[in-house]
């Protein structure tokens, strides 16, 4: 699915699809969720990142994975590109949609809805043990200093969460990798 993904983004011109290093480490990340697990991506693009999700859970049947998408057009595209029947794609904003679908396994916010804003419904969102991964957190191959604040601030909020463990993982586009405390709740 990852290579058909990718051809669906370079047929749209789509270039914000997560890269390959991001994308082993969503799909090492996936595989890990227990069984009965639920997976969140907010931010659909052309199916890349998902594309890696659904490698990494493999022929396993016991997990569900949502990913919602703002695009109208966009989430159509990448409804339409053949996925696991425990795959959904929802059309809406990702800021709204938190809060709302319950909780969840592994989260992979990529959209300024759910990770810019609302973060804190994002991480809410999260089961005990469950894991969230932001990546493009590498400030400096920013320009605009609106995407730079609100993704420092991104990077506060997690870092300085009381029920997070966080890694900065600085490859890529720059990863952080945040845990919720098991025996949390
Ligand atoms: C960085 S791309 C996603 C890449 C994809 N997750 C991947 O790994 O290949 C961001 C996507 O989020 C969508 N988007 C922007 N604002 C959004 C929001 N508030 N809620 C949901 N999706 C949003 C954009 O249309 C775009 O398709």
């Amino acid at each position: 699915m990852v290579l058909t993904a990718q051809a669906q983004a370079d047929r749209l011109g789509f270039d914000l699809s997560s890269e390959p290093e991001v994308g082993r480490l969503i799909a090492f990340f996936s595989n890990g969720v227990p069984s009965g697990g639920r997976v969140l991506e907010l931010g659909t693009g052309s199916g890349v990142g998902l594309a890696w999700i659904v490698h990494g859970i493999g022929e396993r049947t016991d997990v569900e994975v949502v990913s919602v998408e703002l695009d109208g057009e966009r989430a159509v595209q990448a409804q339409a590109m053949g996925w696991p029947e425990w795959v959904s794609i929802i059309e809406g904003d990702g800021a709204d949609v938190v809060g709302t679908l319950g909780s969840f396994d592994l989260i992979f916010p990529d959209a300024p809805g759910g990770k810019i804003f609302k973060l804190r419904k994002t991480i809410a969102d999260l089961r005990a043990g469950g894991v969230i991964l932001v990546d493009d957190m590498d400030l400096s191959r920013h320009s605009d200093p609106e995407l730079r604040n609100g993704l420092a601030t991104v990077k506060d909020r997690l870092l300085q969460h009381p029920d997070l463990i966080c890694a900065e993982l600085p490859f890529a586009s720059g990863v952080i990798v945040a845990r919720r405390r098991k025996g949390d709740r």
